[in-house]
């Protein structure tokens, strides 16, 4: 089962990687650079698990692949930029990253910063085009979807509080509500995009945030346990770095062994609200245990 979903990933991966080639610049002159930060930052590496959350979810509802494949690269582009930002040394300040030199390290710091931004707009800007959707009104509710899920009530105010909860020790609510905010919000927007896109009943749409809430905890708990557990060879990011700077995980409450069957469990619990969707959800009940056991 594993390796069925290993296939899937990495078939899903080499379609991503060649669709966000083309959204991406490469100029000359002075933004060239910016350009190729952009280019650095994307390209390259990455599992690519949110874009294929978009691929699957918008397979249950028979959406056109190019429109769906065009949002799977706008959450990715989204990702990718949260990635540059939390590598920086204002944040997380880390050097390796997909197994290379983090942006800032690469080029610089100001070139890293901005190209953060310039992905982060170019995936509302690739949403809002028309061939993302012949429906204005659904392109309008995917970016607005996209950016609840990427801004204060979302991705960057869970990266606030896991800086403001550096040294501290949270207790599992505010862990939960921290990881769903970092993590969990991206991944719901990518769960829930096929529903938009194939205008399904609100239930559907409902269930599929509810699979995501629960893949996404799991999804951040094998995180954490990666950073306790794994070689930066194998991750292609340093680990060891969360208790060092004192970060607030489920690791460091409930240490790793219950962590793991917490994640487990999330993983079931997960699967289990894809009830209503047929065989055609078999590849997300497939990546929800698939996550739990990865090892970058
Ligand atoms: C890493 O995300 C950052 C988190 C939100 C935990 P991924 O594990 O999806 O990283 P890539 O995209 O595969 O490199
Ligand atoms: C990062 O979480 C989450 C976002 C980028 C939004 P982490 O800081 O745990 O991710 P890694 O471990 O650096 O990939
Ligand atoms: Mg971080
Ligand atoms: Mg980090
Ligand atoms: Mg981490």
């Amino acid at each position: 089962m594993g390796d069925a979903v290993e296939v899937a990933l990495s078939a899903n991966a080499a379609r991503v990687e060649t669709a966000l080639g083309a959204f991406l610049p490469e100029g000359e002159g002075y933004e060239a650079a910016l350009h190729a930060a952009m280019r650095y930052a994307t390209l390259g590496g990455g599992k690519r698990i949110r874009p294929f959350l978009v691929m699957e979810s918008s397979g249950l509802f028979g959406v056109d692949e190019a429109c769906a494949l065009r949002v799977a690269c706008a959450v990715e582009l989204v990702h990718c930029y949260s990635l540059v930002h939390d590598d920086l040394p204002a944040m997380d300040d880390d050097d390796l990253r997909r197994g290379r030199p983090t942006v800032h390290k690469a080029f610089d710091e100001a070139t890293a910063i901005l190209a953060g931004d310039a992905l982060l707009t170019r995936a509302f800007e690739v949403l809002a085009q028309p061939l993302t959707h012949g429906d204005a009104g659904v392109r309008a509710d995917l970016v607005l979807a996209l950016a609840m899920a990427s801004g204060a009530e979302g991705m960057c105010g869970g990266q606030m509080m896991d800086l403001a909860a550096e040294g501290e020790s949270l207790d599992i609510g505010a862990i939960t509500r921290l990881q769903r905010l970092k993590t969990g919000a991206l991944i719901g927007f990518a769960a829930q995009s096929g529903a938009i896109l194939g205008k399904a009943p609100a239930h559907m749409r409902h269930t599929l945030v509810a699979f995501a809430h629960d893949l996404g905890l799991a999804f951040q708990i094998a995180d954490d346990l990666i950073d306790v557990e794994g070689s930066a060879e194998v991750a292609g990011k340093a680990t060891g770095k969360d208790e060092a700077r004192g970060k607030a995980t489920f690791v460091s409450i409930l240490g790793v062994e219950r962590a793991r069957s917490q994640a487990r469990l999330l993983a079931d619990q997960a699967t289990r609200h894809l009830d209503i969707f047929d065989s055609k959800a078999d590849r997300l009940r497939q990546l929800a245990h698939w996550v739990v056991q990865r090892r970058n």
